[in-house]
């Protein structure tokens, strides 16, 4: 049984009131995996499956959110078709209005799950691609086969009637076939595709030298994507995601600390974004012990970078702070080990100079692979999902 402390809630809510009020709402539902993606934005210590909330406490943090104001859910992972119960979670999720999109690898879905998802209410489907052909794509994936799987259930999407998003997260690898990625997702029947470079955390960061492109590749992306959206009108939108290291300016990450947007991570834990853990001494307040409006309003870890009084110089006077929010605290806490600094993607930032040099560190290096959290290699995972 979990332990649950509604009634102190509504005295701290009360006290703390911000006004922010969250959309979206990031379900980790596992860390579990059978891909290994190098550019995996999960924790390189991921949480074990017994830790894992189950799907009562899942229906109540959806709820708690849908009364916060949360519309959209997206069911992540990992891969969060290694959960026994993904229909029951996706059925709650429904249940409490929200709007469902699950974010799946395509590994480990099959076609009657899919269909039981449908018939519990979910609403959209994201699948990742690695790249247009087979054999890179299972490379980057770290998983051989990977590449078919998800075409026949991005097929299966379609048929079904949900729409469907393809994401490709672009790197050193396949930068240079994004016309080929973007045609896929057409013949896939995709509604939208989405063109994200690799953002360096997690694993990535792990990867930074063996991801990280070339500044011309990255300026004949843009460029390409520009072109694909005017020859793609109305059939596909084509949303990108620019690489931040080769930016004048940081992105507004999570759309501003605290401010839209939360993760609960697979045990519980209540992030305001998927990499914050990564900060030293933040204080994130789990689920188990607390409700989602609590943690909103007073966790010390949302509070700790919500609003401008955090910001020190050039943010605090800066006429962007309230555009971009300073950029994003774990980027300049993983670059310059001060989570308060401006992100050094800003070019008005003294540590400027720190992503001008990685920006130009790429080599073709080997991978290191995401593992399960087990430690075994995520190829072998595939037979613990297929299998259950
Ligand atoms: Fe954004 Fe800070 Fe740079 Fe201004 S100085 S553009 S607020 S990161
Ligand atoms: Fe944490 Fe950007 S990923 S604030």
């Amino acid at each position: 049984m979990q332990e649950f402390v509604g009634v102190a809630m509504s005295v701290e809510v009360r006290q703390h009131r911000n006004t922010y009020q969250p959309l979206g709402l990031l379900a980790e539902l596992t860390h579990r995996c059978p891909l290994g993606c190098p550019y995996c934005s999960n924790p390189l210590h991921l949480d074990q499956r017994a830790g894992e909330l189950d799907a009562a406490t899942w229906a109540r943090v959806f709820h708690e959110a849908a009364a916060l104001g949360v519309l959209q859910v997206h069911l992540s992972g990992g891969e969060p078709g290694a959960r026994r119960d993904l229909v029951e979670i996706t059925a709650a999720a429904h249940a409490a209005g929200l709007y469902g999109n699950l974010i799946t690898s395509g590994v480990g879905i099959s076609a009657s799950t899919l269909g039981k998802l449908v018939e519990a209410g979910l609403d959209h489907v994201q699948i990742s691609v690695q790249d247009s052909g087979a054999d890179s794509a299972d490379t980057i994936a770290g998983y051989k086969g990977a590449f078919a799987r998800k075409n026949t259930l991005a097929n299966e999407v379609v048929r079904l009637g949900l729409l469907l998003t393809i994401n490709v997260v672009v790197h050193r690898a396949n930068i240079e076939r994004i016309p080929a990625m973007v045609e896929l997702a057409l013949s896939l029947g995709a509604s939208r595709v989405e063109i994200a470079h690799v953002q360096y955390y997690g694993w990535a960061l792990e990867n930074r030298a063996a991801l990280m492109p070339e500044r011309e590749q990255v300026t004949r992306a843009a460029a390409q994507v520009e072109e694909l959206r005017r020859l793609h009108h109305g059939r596909i939108v084509i949303d990108a995601v620019v690489p931040d290291y080769y930016a004048r300016y940081p992105k507004p990450c999570v759309g501003g600390w605290g401010r839209r947007s939360l993760n609960v991570t697979p045990s519980g834990k209540v992030l305001p974004c998927h990499a914050a853990e990564i900060i030293p001494g933040l204080e994130f307040w789990n689920v188990k012990q607390h409700a989602l409006a609590d943690i909103w309003e007073n966790s010390p870890a949302f509070r700790a970078f919500r609003g401008v009084d955090w910001m020190g110089e050039p943010c605090a006077s800066c006429p962007r702070r309230d555009i971009d929010f300073g950029g994003c605290r774990c980027q300049a806490f993983a670059l310059t080990g001060d989570a308060t600094a401006t992100d050094p993607v800003c070019h008005l930032s003294p540590h400027h100079d720190v992503v001008a040099k990685l920006a130009i560190a790429g080599a073709d290096v080997p991978y290191v692979y995401r593992r399960l959290a087990s430690g075994r290699p995520s190829s072998t995972a595939i037979a613990e999902i297929t299998t259950r």
